[in-house]
């Protein structure tokens, strides 16, 4: 089905009386959002590092790209379709990873709910290492849409290494690592209200679920919750190197992306190592302010 199908159901509903339950605008739906979500995930959520600069910049910088149509070419039969890493994907989209997506979810359950979008539209979720429910359970949910999993790389390789195996075992068709939060950045929205959901324990499943976690630990996550978020706390970052790279490259048979590189001399450096693909991003202005 073409996306712009998707409007064809609003309308004939309208032959019905039936109008959108939901603005059908982002202006619209956002402070509806900000109402419905606690503070302390609506801070998190749109907070930025710093004074926001990076993300205003960012919103600013997307507005300067345009598209140029083409006409007389039967547009009724749209093909947005791309071949990436030998699987044909239906567009070039993908749902961004985003820890905490979980909890936006009326059920606490919104990792769940994203793959199933993703199962219904065909646009790929990266699902984030920080979700309420275990990857496996994320994956179970994206139908015939590929997944991406996207790892924060602990300070414990051999976690990293379960992470990924796991990954690989649910069926995830991509590794995509972040290299530029090994350290939250300075988010003063998060800082006036002290507020970190992990610290509280929110979406650290991956973790607790994992039997190399769960080894470290004297006592189970279940038993002593506050020992297991320390825990993470200690081994969330670390700050590769490229002489992690041969290493990052050895763990994982998968097409292995690197998220968060923006300079063209990494992006070489990059390719040389044997990595397959580049996501190029400054977190949204979430972590370096000014990038
Ligand atoms: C609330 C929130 C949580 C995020 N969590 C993650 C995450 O867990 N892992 C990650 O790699 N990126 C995370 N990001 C960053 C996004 O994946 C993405 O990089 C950002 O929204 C900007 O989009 P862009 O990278 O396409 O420019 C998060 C962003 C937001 C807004």
């Amino acid at each position: 089905m073409a996306f712009a199908e998707y409007q064809d159901e609003i309308y004939l509903d309208g032959l019905r009386g039936v109008v959108p339950g939901l603005p059908v605008t982002c202006d619209e739906l956002q402070p509806l959002a900000e109402a419905a979500i606690p503070p302390a995930v609506r801070s998190y959520v749109a907070g930025g590092a710093g004074d926001e600069y990076t993300q205003r910049a960012n919103v600013s910088a997307f507005e300067q790209w345009g598209l140029v149509p083409r006409m007389m070419v039967s547009p009724t039969q749209r093909d947005l379709s791309v071949d990436l890493f030998g699987t044909r994907l239906p567009t070039p989209l993908f749902m961004a990873p985003v820890g905490v997506v979980g909890l936006c979810a009326q059920d606490g359950h919104g990792d769940l709910a994203t793959a199933r979008a993703a199962a219904r539209t065909g646009v790929p979720m990266i699902a984030s290492t920080l979700t309420v429910d275990p990857m496996e359970q994320v994956a179970a949910e994206f139908g015939g849409t590929p997944g991406f999993f996207q790892l924060y790389t602990p300070t414990d390789r051999e976690l990293a290494q379960s992470l990924v195996h796991r990954a690989e075992a649910a069926g995830f068709q991509a590794l995509v690592v972040t290299l530029d939060t090994w350290i939250t950045g300075w988010r003063p929205r998060d800082l006036a209200v002290s507020n970190f959901p992990q610290l509280r324990g929110h979406c650290l499943a991956n973790y607790t679920s994992d039997p190399v976690f769960r080894s470290r630990l004297e006592k189970a996550p279940e038993d002593d919750p506050a020992a297991a978020v320390m825990h993470w706390a200690k081994t969330f970052g670390n700050p590769l190197t490229w002489d992690d790279l041969p290493w990052l490259r050895s763990i994982t048979g998968l097409p292995l992306i690197l998220k968060g590189i923006c300079h063209p001399d990494d992006v070489r450096r990059a390719k040389d190592g044997g990595v397959d693909g580049i996501y190029c991003s400054n977190h949204g202005g979430r972590q370096a302010n000014g990038g």
